[in-house]
C-alpha cells in the first residue's frame, strides 16, 4: 500500500471578485517530502499558501491535511495540527528579542493552565524545561542562536526571515510552509537555507517553498509545481521542470529570476 500524502489539496480555487487567483489546483506534499511552488509573480502562489494553511477559505475544492478533512479550517486549527508558515512580508515582533519571539511561538505547545502557572507546579515547570529546549534546538538549527539576545527589528532583513523560520519550527511542525525564504539573503545565506531545508527533510519534516531564487529549488527541492495566472502548468522534478519549454516561456525565461 503507497503512503498516504500528509497535505492533499484537490481541485483548490479562488476567486476575488472578477480575478481568478487560482483555479482548481491539486497538490500534494508527502511526509518528509519538500516540494518547490514556483510561477511568475501574481501567479497565486501566496493565495494558494493562504488558502492551505487556513488564512483564507477556498472558493472551492477539498483540502485534507495528515488524514483530516481539513477545507475551510481555520489557521489555528491548521496549526494545532502540525503545519507552521513564514510570511512573504516579515512578520517578526519587531520589539521582542529574539529569544522572547521564538518562546511565544512554543505556548501552542502549552498544556498546563494558569493555575499550573501561579503554583509553579511539577507539570507546569517541565513544561517550561521543554519549550526552552525546543526554543534553543529552533534557534540552534536556523543559525540564529549568537542573535538570541537582540531585539527583532535590529536584525538585517536576511536574519529576519532566518527568524521567522526559527519561530515555525519552534512549533515542531509536520509540514512547514516557506513563502519566498530567501528573500533578502545573501548568496552564502541562501547557501546554507539550502542545507537547513534538507536537513529538516532528513528528520522526516516535510517542507512546501514558494520562492524565485532558482538555486535554492534547484538545491532543496524533491518535486517542483509550477503555476502560472492561477492555474498548474507543470509538475516533475526540479530538472523536468526547468527544461519544460512552457515553464521557460512563462518563467523561467524572464529576467526578474535570480539565477
Ligand atoms: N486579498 C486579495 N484581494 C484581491 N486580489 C488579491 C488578493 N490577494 C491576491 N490577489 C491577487 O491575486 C493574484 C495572485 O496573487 P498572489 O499574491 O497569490 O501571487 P504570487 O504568486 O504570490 O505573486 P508574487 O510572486 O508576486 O508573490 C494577483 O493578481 C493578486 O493581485
Ligand atoms: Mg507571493
Amino acid at each position: 500500500m503507497s503512503t498516504p500524502a500528509l497535505l492533499q489539496a484537490i481541485g483548490i480555487s479562488k476567486r476575488f471578485g472578477g480575478l481568478q487567483a487560482v483555479l482548481d489546483v491539486d497538490l500534494s506534499v508527502m511526509p518528509g517530502e519538500v516540494v518547490g511552488l514556483i510561477g511568475p509573480n501574481g501567479a497565486g502562489k501566496t493565495t494558494l499558501f493562504n488558502m492551505l494553511a487556513g488564512s483564507m477559505p477556498p472558493s472551492a475544492g477539498r483540502l485534507w491535511f495528515g488524514g483530516e478533512d481539513c477545507t475551510g479550517a481555520s489557521a489555528h486549527h491548521m496549526a494545532q495540527r502540525g503545519m507552521a508558515r513564514t510570511f512573504q512580508i516579515t512578520s517578526v515582533f519587531p520589539a521582542l528579542t529574539v529569544w522572547d519571539n521564538v518562546c511565544a511561538a512554543t505556548h501552542r505547545h502549552q498544556r498546563t493552565d494558569w493555575l499550573g502557572a501561579v503554583w509553579r507546579s511539577r507539570a507546569y515547570r517541565d513544561e517550561q524545561t521543554q519549550m526552552s529546549e525546543r526554543a534553543t534546538h529552533a534557534l540552534q538549527q536556523a543559525g540564529l542562536w549568537h542573535r538570541r539576545h537582540d531585539v527583532g527589528s535590529e536584525l538585517p532583513y536576511g536574519e529576519q526571515r532566518k527568524l521567522e523560520i526559527a519561530i515555525a519550527l519552534a512549533t515542531a511542525p509536520r509540514l512547514l510552509l516557506l513563502d519566498e525564504p530567501a528573500a533578502g539573503m545573501n548568496p552564502e545565506e541562501a547557501g546554507k537555507l539550502v542545507l537547513l531545508i534538507q536537513q529538516l527533510r532528513d528528520q522526516g519534516m516535510a517542507v512546501l517553498l514558494v520562492e524565485h531564487h532558482m538555486r535554492v529549488v534547484m538545491g532543496a527541492c524533491d518535486r517542483v509545481v509550477v503555476l502560472s495566472s492561477g492555474e498548474k502548468i507543470a509538475e516533475g522534478t526540479p530538472k523536468e521542470v526547468v527544461s519544460n519549454p512552457e515553464v521557460v516561456r512563462v518563467y523561467l525565461g524572464r529576467e526578474t529570476v535570480h539565477a
